[in-house]
Protein backbone atom coordinates (compact mmCIF):
# COMPACT_ATOMS: atom_id res chain seq x y z
CA UNK A 1 0.00 0.00 0.00
CA UNK A 2 1.08 3.95 -0.81
CA UNK A 3 2.53 5.64 2.25
CA UNK A 4 1.58 8.93 2.64
CA UNK A 5 3.68 12.01 4.68
CA UNK A 6 1.28 15.04 5.75
CA UNK A 7 2.88 18.65 6.61
CA UNK A 8 0.75 20.98 8.51
CA UNK A 9 1.54 24.30 8.32
CA UNK A 10 -1.14 27.36 10.87
CA UNK A 11 -3.09 26.61 13.92
CA UNK A 12 -4.48 24.04 15.92
CA UNK A 13 -7.92 23.22 13.90
CA UNK A 14 -5.20 22.63 10.92
CA UNK A 15 -3.36 19.51 13.18
CA UNK A 16 -6.50 18.23 13.50
CA UNK A 17 -7.91 18.25 10.29
CA UNK A 18 -4.27 16.52 9.39
CA UNK A 19 -4.74 13.92 11.72
CA UNK A 20 -8.44 13.00 10.80
CA UNK A 21 -6.42 12.93 6.88
CA UNK A 22 -3.93 10.71 8.35
CA UNK A 23 -6.70 8.54 10.12
CA UNK A 24 -8.90 7.84 7.02
CA UNK A 25 -5.82 7.48 4.55
CA UNK A 26 -4.41 4.81 7.51
CA UNK A 27 -7.55 3.46 8.00
CA UNK A 28 -7.87 2.46 3.68
CA UNK A 29 -4.52 0.56 4.39
CA UNK A 30 -1.45 3.79 3.64
CA UNK A 31 1.14 3.47 6.11
CA UNK A 32 2.59 6.42 7.82
CA UNK A 33 5.97 7.95 5.81
CA UNK A 34 8.60 8.96 8.37
CA UNK A 35 10.40 11.40 6.03
CA UNK A 36 8.69 12.90 3.07
CA UNK A 37 11.67 11.69 0.66
CA UNK A 38 10.39 8.36 0.70
CA UNK A 39 6.95 8.79 1.04
CA UNK A 40 4.51 7.91 -2.34
CA UNK A 41 2.41 11.04 -1.67
CA UNK A 42 3.09 14.08 0.40
CA UNK A 43 0.18 16.27 1.43
CA UNK A 44 1.44 20.10 2.51
CA UNK A 45 -2.26 21.36 4.71
CA UNK A 46 -1.84 24.82 4.49
CA UNK A 47 -2.39 28.17 6.60
CA UNK A 48 -3.50 31.08 4.81
CA UNK A 49 -3.94 33.68 7.73
CA UNK A 50 -0.09 35.66 7.10
CA UNK A 51 1.43 35.88 4.01
CA UNK A 52 4.66 34.31 5.54
CA UNK A 53 2.42 31.11 6.08
CA UNK A 54 1.95 30.66 2.56
CA UNK A 55 4.80 31.71 1.35
CA UNK A 56 6.56 28.75 3.47
CA UNK A 57 4.20 26.55 1.98
CA UNK A 58 4.73 27.62 -1.60
CA UNK A 59 8.84 27.30 -1.26
CA UNK A 60 8.59 23.84 0.43
CA UNK A 61 6.32 22.35 -2.40
CA UNK A 62 8.39 24.04 -5.04
CA UNK A 63 11.40 22.07 -3.36
CA UNK A 64 9.28 18.97 -2.85
CA UNK A 65 8.54 19.02 -6.74
CA UNK A 66 12.35 19.62 -7.69
CA UNK A 67 13.33 16.60 -5.63
CA UNK A 68 10.68 14.28 -6.95
CA UNK A 69 11.51 15.45 -10.91
CA UNK A 70 14.80 14.20 -9.96
CA UNK A 71 14.22 10.94 -7.46
CA UNK A 72 10.65 9.92 -7.19
CA UNK A 73 8.40 10.86 -10.62
CA UNK A 74 5.26 8.92 -9.52
CA UNK A 75 4.88 10.72 -6.31
CA UNK A 76 1.82 12.49 -5.93
CA UNK A 77 2.23 16.09 -4.69
CA UNK A 78 -1.27 18.12 -3.08
CA UNK A 79 -2.17 21.21 -1.11
CA UNK A 80 -4.47 21.17 1.45
CA UNK A 81 -6.66 23.08 3.58
CA UNK A 82 -6.93 26.68 3.90
CA UNK A 83 -4.48 28.11 0.58
CA UNK A 84 -5.80 25.39 -1.55
CA UNK A 85 -9.52 26.92 -1.07
CA UNK A 86 -8.54 30.29 -1.19
CA UNK A 87 -6.10 30.11 -4.72
CA UNK A 88 -7.55 26.27 -5.96
CA UNK A 89 -6.65 26.25 -9.21
CA UNK A 90 -4.30 28.75 -9.57
CA UNK A 91 -1.90 26.68 -7.71
CA UNK A 92 -1.53 24.22 -10.57
CA UNK A 93 -0.88 27.21 -12.84
CA UNK A 94 1.76 28.27 -10.84
CA UNK A 95 3.37 24.95 -10.54
CA UNK A 96 2.45 21.92 -13.05
CA UNK A 97 4.27 19.48 -10.59
CA UNK A 98 1.22 19.62 -8.24
CA UNK A 99 -1.64 17.13 -8.83
CA UNK A 100 -4.16 17.43 -5.67
CA UNK A 101 -5.32 20.90 -4.52
CA UNK A 102 -7.92 19.95 -1.62
CA UNK A 103 -10.42 22.62 -0.30
CA UNK A 104 -11.36 22.87 3.52
CA UNK A 105 -14.67 21.45 3.21
CA UNK A 106 -13.26 18.62 0.93
CA UNK A 107 -10.84 16.87 3.54
CA UNK A 108 -12.78 13.40 3.73
CA UNK A 109 -12.54 13.22 0.12
CA UNK A 110 -8.59 12.96 0.53
CA UNK A 111 -8.72 8.65 0.31
CA UNK A 112 -11.53 8.95 -2.57
CA UNK A 113 -8.75 11.56 -4.98
CA UNK A 114 -5.70 10.13 -4.10
CA UNK A 115 -7.06 7.00 -5.33
CA UNK A 116 -7.60 8.10 -8.78
CA UNK A 117 -4.23 10.03 -9.04
CA UNK A 118 -2.40 7.02 -7.74
CA UNK A 119 -4.11 4.28 -10.16
CA UNK A 120 -3.76 6.55 -12.99
CA UNK A 121 -7.39 7.55 -13.43
CA UNK A 122 -7.13 11.16 -13.21
CA UNK A 123 -4.39 13.51 -13.76
CA UNK A 124 -5.39 16.23 -11.66
CA UNK A 125 -8.03 16.94 -9.14
CA UNK A 126 -9.01 20.42 -7.62
CA UNK A 127 -12.15 20.19 -5.54
CA UNK A 128 -12.59 24.07 -3.54
CA UNK A 129 -16.43 23.61 -3.24
CA UNK A 130 -18.70 24.12 -0.51
CA UNK A 131 -20.59 21.00 1.18
CA UNK A 132 -23.11 20.40 2.80
CA UNK A 133 -22.72 18.68 6.65
CA UNK A 134 -18.72 18.64 5.98
CA UNK A 135 -18.41 19.84 9.70
CA UNK A 136 -19.81 16.57 10.82
CA UNK A 137 -16.54 14.68 8.48
CA UNK A 138 -13.62 15.51 10.38
CA UNK A 139 -13.93 12.84 12.90
CA UNK A 140 -11.67 10.23 12.60
CA UNK A 141 -8.31 10.11 15.10
CA UNK A 142 -5.03 8.43 15.24
CA UNK A 143 -4.39 7.87 18.99
CA UNK A 144 -1.27 5.97 18.17
CA UNK A 145 0.14 8.49 15.91
CA UNK A 146 2.29 9.78 19.16
CA UNK A 147 2.52 9.54 22.90
CA UNK A 148 1.15 12.66 23.69
CA UNK A 149 -2.02 12.14 21.12
CA UNK A 150 -3.28 9.27 23.34
CA UNK A 151 -3.78 11.41 26.54
CA UNK A 152 -5.07 14.65 25.33
CA UNK A 153 -7.07 14.59 22.01
CA UNK A 154 -8.88 17.72 19.86
CA UNK A 155 -12.29 17.20 19.01
CA UNK A 156 -13.75 19.89 16.09
CA UNK A 157 -16.84 20.71 17.14
CA UNK A 158 -17.78 23.48 14.35
CA UNK A 159 -16.47 25.38 11.33
CA UNK A 160 -15.90 28.69 9.78
CA UNK A 161 -16.53 32.66 10.69
CA UNK A 162 -19.10 35.40 10.44
CA UNK A 163 -17.63 37.71 12.41
CA UNK A 164 -15.23 39.15 9.18
CA UNK A 165 -12.86 40.54 11.28
CA UNK A 166 -11.13 43.19 8.16
CA UNK A 167 -8.29 42.04 8.68
CA UNK A 168 -8.88 37.83 8.60
CA UNK A 169 -9.20 35.68 5.59
CA UNK A 170 -10.66 32.80 7.86
CA UNK A 171 -14.37 33.38 6.96
CA UNK A 172 -13.17 33.31 3.19
CA UNK A 173 -11.31 29.78 3.51
CA UNK A 174 -13.11 27.95 6.21
CA UNK A 175 -17.11 29.47 4.80
CA UNK A 176 -20.19 30.34 6.85
CA UNK A 177 -20.35 29.21 10.63
CA UNK A 178 -21.43 25.57 10.63
CA UNK A 179 -21.82 23.61 13.43
CA UNK A 180 -21.86 19.80 15.07
CA UNK A 181 -24.61 18.59 17.21
CA UNK A 182 -23.88 18.29 20.67
CA UNK A 183 -24.84 14.68 20.84
CA UNK A 184 -22.26 13.64 17.86
CA UNK A 185 -19.87 15.26 19.60
CA UNK A 186 -20.55 13.78 22.88
CA UNK A 187 -20.52 10.75 21.23
CA UNK A 188 -16.77 11.04 19.48
CA UNK A 189 -15.73 12.44 23.06
CA UNK A 190 -17.17 9.40 24.78
CA UNK A 191 -15.70 6.92 22.29
CA UNK A 192 -12.00 8.72 22.99
CA UNK A 193 -12.03 8.43 26.36
CA UNK A 194 -13.12 4.43 26.31
CA UNK A 195 -9.49 4.97 24.38
CA UNK A 196 -7.89 6.45 27.00
CA UNK A 197 -8.11 9.94 26.11
CA UNK A 198 -8.27 11.81 29.66
CA UNK A 199 -8.54 15.47 28.53
CA UNK A 200 -10.16 17.26 25.58
CA UNK A 201 -9.57 20.32 23.37
CA UNK A 202 -12.96 21.25 21.85
CA UNK A 203 -12.10 23.41 18.54
CA UNK A 204 -13.27 25.98 16.33
CA UNK A 205 -12.40 29.44 14.72
CA UNK A 206 -15.59 31.01 16.89
CA UNK A 207 -16.12 28.48 19.39
CA UNK A 208 -18.18 30.30 21.20
CA UNK A 209 -20.66 31.24 18.54
CA UNK A 210 -21.17 27.61 18.46
CA UNK A 211 -24.70 26.21 17.58
CA UNK A 212 -25.74 29.20 17.21
CA UNK A 213 -28.26 29.23 14.64
CA UNK A 214 -29.48 25.43 15.36
CA UNK A 215 -29.77 25.40 19.04
CA UNK A 216 -31.60 27.32 21.51
CA UNK A 217 -30.49 29.61 24.54
CA UNK A 218 -32.00 27.81 27.61
CA UNK A 219 -32.68 30.07 30.92
CA UNK A 220 -31.25 28.53 34.52
CA UNK A 221 -31.31 29.64 37.72
CA UNK A 222 -27.98 30.13 38.33
CA UNK A 223 -25.91 28.52 41.58
CA UNK A 224 -23.02 30.45 43.30
CA UNK A 225 -19.45 29.81 42.61
CA UNK A 226 -19.39 26.75 45.10
CA UNK A 227 -21.59 24.60 42.55
CA UNK A 228 -24.90 24.71 45.16
CA UNK A 229 -27.57 26.68 45.54
CA UNK A 230 -27.36 27.48 49.29
CA UNK A 231 -30.98 28.88 49.77
CA UNK A 232 -29.26 31.96 47.44
CA UNK A 233 -31.17 33.07 44.77
CA UNK A 234 -29.50 34.42 41.49
CA UNK A 235 -30.92 35.88 38.51
CA UNK A 236 -31.56 33.46 35.56
CA UNK A 237 -28.89 32.38 33.23
CA UNK A 238 -29.05 32.23 29.94
CA UNK A 239 -27.29 29.25 28.47
CA UNK A 240 -25.89 29.56 25.24
CA UNK A 241 -25.85 26.54 22.77
CA UNK A 242 -21.43 26.64 23.79
CA UNK A 243 -22.11 26.48 27.47
CA UNK A 244 -24.65 23.45 26.89
CA UNK A 245 -22.26 21.67 24.92
CA UNK A 246 -19.28 22.29 27.95
CA UNK A 247 -22.51 20.65 30.67
CA UNK A 248 -22.56 17.60 28.14
CA UNK A 249 -18.78 17.04 27.55
CA UNK A 250 -18.82 17.55 31.47
CA UNK A 251 -21.40 15.16 32.43
CA UNK A 252 -18.66 12.01 30.44
CA UNK A 253 -17.18 9.87 33.21
CA UNK A 254 -13.75 9.14 32.47
CA UNK A 255 -12.72 12.40 31.36
CA UNK A 256 -10.39 14.53 33.68
CA UNK A 257 -9.76 17.90 31.31
CA UNK A 258 -11.84 20.35 29.28
CA UNK A 259 -10.35 23.12 27.09
CA UNK A 260 -11.13 24.39 24.03
CA UNK A 261 -10.13 27.69 21.38
CA UNK A 262 -11.12 29.65 19.89
CA UNK A 263 -13.08 31.74 21.87
CA UNK A 264 -14.27 35.31 20.64
CA UNK A 265 -14.25 37.91 23.55
CA UNK A 266 -17.84 38.63 23.00
CA UNK A 267 -18.86 34.88 23.59
CA UNK A 268 -17.73 35.50 27.44
CA UNK A 269 -21.52 36.19 28.67
CA UNK A 270 -21.89 35.79 32.21
CA UNK A 271 -22.72 31.77 31.39
CA UNK A 272 -19.45 31.17 30.34
CA UNK A 273 -17.74 33.01 33.20
CA UNK A 274 -20.35 30.75 35.31
CA UNK A 275 -19.34 27.82 33.85
CA UNK A 276 -15.56 27.95 34.78
CA UNK A 277 -16.36 28.27 38.32
CA UNK A 278 -19.11 25.62 38.34
CA UNK A 279 -17.22 22.62 36.07
CA UNK A 280 -14.27 21.19 38.11
CA UNK A 281 -13.18 19.64 34.63
CA UNK A 282 -13.08 22.92 32.66
CA UNK A 283 -9.26 23.79 32.75
CA UNK A 284 -8.55 27.21 34.20
CA UNK A 285 -7.04 28.55 31.09
CA UNK A 286 -8.56 31.03 28.59
CA UNK A 287 -7.00 32.18 25.20
CA UNK A 288 -9.18 35.32 24.32
CA UNK A 289 -7.95 37.11 21.60
CA UNK A 290 -7.32 40.42 22.11
CA UNK A 291 -6.33 42.62 18.71
CA UNK A 292 -6.08 46.09 20.12
CA UNK A 293 -6.38 47.87 23.17
CA UNK A 294 -7.79 51.05 21.05
CA UNK A 295 -11.52 51.23 20.76
CA UNK A 296 -11.09 53.16 17.54
CA UNK A 297 -8.98 50.16 15.92
CA UNK A 298 -11.30 47.43 17.38
CA UNK A 299 -14.07 49.31 15.62
CA UNK A 300 -11.99 49.63 12.38
CA UNK A 301 -11.15 45.62 12.73
CA UNK A 302 -14.99 45.11 13.53
CA UNK A 303 -14.39 42.95 16.59
CA UNK A 304 -17.50 44.02 18.43
CA UNK A 305 -16.11 44.84 21.70
CA UNK A 306 -14.48 47.81 22.85
CA UNK A 307 -11.52 47.85 25.59
CA UNK A 308 -13.40 48.32 28.94
CA UNK A 309 -15.75 45.12 27.49
CA UNK A 310 -12.55 43.04 27.26
CA UNK A 311 -11.09 44.02 30.62
CA UNK A 312 -14.46 43.37 32.04
CA UNK A 313 -14.16 39.94 30.76
CA UNK A 314 -10.91 39.58 32.67
CA UNK A 315 -11.60 41.16 35.45
CA UNK A 316 -14.90 38.61 35.85
CA UNK A 317 -13.10 35.44 34.84
CA UNK A 318 -10.10 36.12 37.18
CA UNK A 319 -13.03 36.83 40.34
CA UNK A 320 -14.54 33.34 39.09
CA UNK A 321 -11.26 31.54 38.72
CA UNK A 322 -8.58 33.05 40.07
CA UNK A 323 -5.21 31.88 38.70
CA UNK A 324 -6.87 31.21 35.40
CA UNK A 325 -3.56 31.66 32.58
CA UNK A 326 -4.90 33.94 30.14
CA UNK A 327 -3.00 34.12 26.92
CA UNK A 328 -4.22 36.15 23.89
CA UNK A 329 -3.68 37.54 20.28
CA UNK A 330 -2.52 41.06 19.40
CA UNK A 331 -1.95 42.45 15.19
CA UNK A 332 0.55 45.40 15.30
CA UNK A 333 0.40 47.39 12.37
CA UNK A 334 -2.69 47.31 11.47
CA UNK A 335 -4.42 50.20 8.68
CA UNK A 336 -4.30 53.44 10.35
CA UNK A 337 -3.17 52.52 13.98
CA UNK A 338 -1.53 55.56 14.95
CA UNK A 339 1.34 55.73 18.38
CA UNK A 340 -1.50 56.44 20.49
CA UNK A 341 -3.65 53.56 19.64
CA UNK A 342 -0.45 51.57 19.86
CA UNK A 343 -0.08 52.72 23.12
CA UNK A 344 -3.17 51.65 24.14
CA UNK A 345 -2.41 48.43 23.02
CA UNK A 346 0.99 48.86 25.55
CA UNK A 347 -1.05 50.12 28.37
CA UNK A 348 -4.03 47.38 28.20
CA UNK A 349 -1.07 44.82 28.30
CA UNK A 350 -0.02 46.24 31.63
CA UNK A 351 -3.12 46.35 32.56
CA UNK A 352 -4.10 43.04 32.40
CA UNK A 353 -0.74 41.11 32.61
CA UNK A 354 -1.39 38.24 30.32
CA UNK A 355 0.51 34.60 30.66
CA UNK A 356 1.73 34.87 27.17
CA UNK A 357 0.33 36.80 24.12
CA UNK A 358 0.99 36.21 20.38
CA UNK A 359 1.94 39.13 18.30
CA UNK A 360 1.82 39.59 14.55
CA UNK A 361 2.21 41.91 12.66
CA UNK A 362 -0.19 42.90 10.29
CA UNK A 363 -0.48 41.37 6.88
CA UNK A 364 -3.07 42.36 4.05
CA UNK A 365 -4.65 39.61 3.25
CA UNK A 366 -6.79 39.28 -0.43
CA UNK A 367 -10.43 40.22 -0.56
CA UNK A 368 -10.51 41.10 3.00
CA UNK A 369 -11.26 44.58 3.68
CA UNK A 370 -8.41 46.08 5.50
CA UNK A 371 -6.11 45.46 2.74
CA UNK A 372 -8.17 48.02 0.74
CA UNK A 373 -7.73 50.92 3.82
CA UNK A 374 -5.90 53.88 3.58
CA UNK A 375 -3.08 54.97 5.93
CA UNK A 376 -1.09 50.97 5.54
CA UNK A 377 1.58 51.18 8.13
CA UNK A 378 5.11 51.46 6.96
CA UNK A 379 6.82 47.61 7.53
CA UNK A 380 9.82 49.29 9.05
CA UNK A 381 6.87 50.61 12.24
CA UNK A 382 5.31 47.26 11.94
CA UNK A 383 8.85 45.92 12.86
CA UNK A 384 9.14 48.45 15.57
CA UNK A 385 6.14 48.09 17.36
CA UNK A 386 5.92 44.17 17.26
CA UNK A 387 9.68 44.42 18.86
CA UNK A 388 8.31 46.97 21.95
CA UNK A 389 5.13 44.74 22.41
CA UNK A 390 6.86 41.54 22.49
CA UNK A 391 9.67 42.95 25.40
CA UNK A 392 6.58 44.01 27.15
CA UNK A 393 4.63 40.81 26.85
CA UNK A 394 7.67 38.81 27.28
CA UNK A 395 8.99 40.45 29.94
CA UNK A 396 5.31 40.11 31.68
CA UNK A 397 4.99 36.36 30.84
CA UNK A 398 8.54 35.72 32.54
CA UNK A 399 7.76 37.29 35.68
CA UNK A 400 4.53 35.08 35.53
CA UNK A 401 6.21 31.60 35.19
CA UNK A 402 9.04 33.22 38.04
CA UNK A 403 5.94 33.33 40.71
CA UNK A 404 5.38 29.38 39.82
CA UNK A 405 9.07 28.38 41.56
CA UNK A 406 8.25 26.64 44.90
CA UNK A 407 4.76 25.65 44.28
CA UNK A 408 3.04 22.37 44.12
CA UNK A 409 0.88 22.07 40.64
CA UNK A 410 -1.05 19.23 39.05
CA UNK A 411 -0.22 17.68 35.36
CA UNK A 412 -1.57 15.44 33.21
CA UNK A 413 1.40 13.33 31.53
CA UNK A 414 1.77 13.85 27.80
CA UNK A 415 4.62 11.96 27.07
CA UNK A 416 8.60 12.10 26.25
CA UNK A 417 9.81 15.30 25.39
CA UNK A 418 11.12 16.05 22.03
CA UNK A 419 14.13 17.24 22.66
CA UNK A 420 15.44 15.36 25.25
CA UNK A 421 13.90 11.61 25.83
CA UNK A 422 15.00 11.45 29.51
CA UNK A 423 12.51 14.34 30.03
CA UNK A 424 9.09 13.95 30.14
CA UNK A 425 6.14 16.57 29.43
CA UNK A 426 2.67 17.47 31.06
CA UNK A 427 0.73 20.75 31.34
CA UNK A 428 -0.48 22.66 33.97
CA UNK A 429 -4.08 23.16 33.94
CA UNK A 430 -3.41 26.62 33.38
CA UNK A 431 -1.75 25.36 30.23
CA UNK A 432 1.76 25.53 30.58
CA UNK A 433 4.50 23.28 30.21
CA UNK A 434 6.41 21.44 32.85
CA UNK A 435 9.52 19.15 32.02
CA UNK A 436 10.59 16.92 34.89
CA UNK A 437 12.77 13.36 35.20
CA UNK A 438 10.10 10.64 33.99
CA UNK A 439 9.65 7.39 32.65
CA UNK A 440 6.42 5.54 30.72
CA UNK A 441 5.22 4.84 33.93
CA UNK A 442 4.00 8.47 34.30
CA UNK A 443 2.53 8.64 30.83
CA UNK A 444 -1.31 9.88 30.89
CA UNK A 445 -1.22 10.09 34.39
CA UNK A 446 -2.39 13.45 36.41
CA UNK A 447 0.43 14.10 39.17
CA UNK A 448 1.41 16.73 41.07
CA UNK A 449 4.77 18.58 40.97
CA UNK A 450 7.05 20.96 42.94
CA UNK A 451 8.50 23.36 40.10
CA UNK A 452 11.97 24.24 40.94
CA UNK A 453 12.77 26.60 37.83
CA UNK A 454 11.80 28.20 34.93
CA UNK A 455 13.20 28.33 31.45
CA UNK A 456 11.84 30.07 28.55
CA UNK A 457 7.97 29.62 28.46
CA UNK A 458 8.99 25.89 30.19
CA UNK A 459 8.34 25.26 33.77
CA UNK A 460 10.63 22.35 35.49
CA UNK A 461 9.08 20.23 38.06
CA UNK A 462 9.49 17.51 40.52
CA UNK A 463 7.33 14.73 41.12
CA UNK A 464 5.69 15.60 44.71
CA UNK A 465 4.95 12.78 45.75
CA UNK A 466 8.10 10.13 45.82
CA UNK A 467 7.17 6.12 45.35
N1 LIG B 1 -10.34 32.81 15.80
C1 LIG B 1 -9.27 32.30 14.99
C2 LIG B 1 -8.33 33.35 14.56
C3 LIG B 1 -7.50 32.82 13.47
S1 LIG B 1 -6.20 33.77 13.08
C4 LIG B 1 -8.53 31.20 15.66
O1 LIG B 1 -7.70 31.44 16.54
O2 LIG B 1 -8.72 30.05 15.31
C5 LIG B 1 -5.16 33.71 14.53
C6 LIG B 1 -4.62 35.05 14.83
O3 LIG B 1 -3.85 35.51 13.73
C7 LIG B 1 -5.66 36.12 15.03
O4 LIG B 1 -6.18 36.13 16.33
C8 LIG B 1 -4.92 37.38 14.71
O5 LIG B 1 -4.26 37.90 15.84
C9 LIG B 1 -3.87 36.92 13.70
N2 LIG B 1 -4.20 37.37 12.35
C10 LIG B 1 -5.30 37.07 11.62
N3 LIG B 1 -5.27 37.72 10.44
C11 LIG B 1 -4.13 38.44 10.42
C12 LIG B 1 -3.54 39.31 9.47
N4 LIG B 1 -4.13 39.60 8.31
N5 LIG B 1 -2.35 39.87 9.79
C13 LIG B 1 -1.75 39.61 10.97
N6 LIG B 1 -2.27 38.80 11.89
C14 LIG B 1 -3.44 38.21 11.63
FE1 LIG C 1 -11.01 35.65 11.94
FE2 LIG C 1 -12.31 37.33 13.44
FE3 LIG C 1 -13.40 35.00 12.82
S1 LIG C 1 -10.15 36.83 13.61
S2 LIG C 1 -11.64 33.64 12.54
S3 LIG C 1 -12.95 36.66 11.41
S4 LIG C 1 -13.46 36.04 14.81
Amino acid sequence: MPSVFIKTYGCQMNERDSEAVAAQLVAKGYTLAKTEGIADVVLLNTCSVRDLAEQKAMNKMKNLAGTARKDNPNQILGYLGCMAQSRGKELIDKLPDVDLVLGTQKFHRAAEYLDELLSGKREKIVDVEAEAKSEATIREHLLNGSAKTSVSAFVSIMQGCNQYCTFCIVPYTRGEERSRTIDDIVAECRELVARGVREITLLGQIVTSFGKRDIPVIGRAGTDSNGGAHGVTRPTLQISPFVQLLDAVHAIDGLERIRFTSPHPKGYGDDLVEAYARLPKLCESAHIPLQSGSDRLLKLMHRGYTREKFLGIIQKLRAAKPGIGITTDIIVGFPGETEEDFELTLSLCREVQFDNAYIFKYSPRRDTPAADMPDQVPQEIREERNHRLLELVNGIAARKYDAFIGQQVQILVEGPSKKNKARYTGRTRCNRIVLFEGSTRHQGQLMDVNIERTGSFTLYGDPAILE
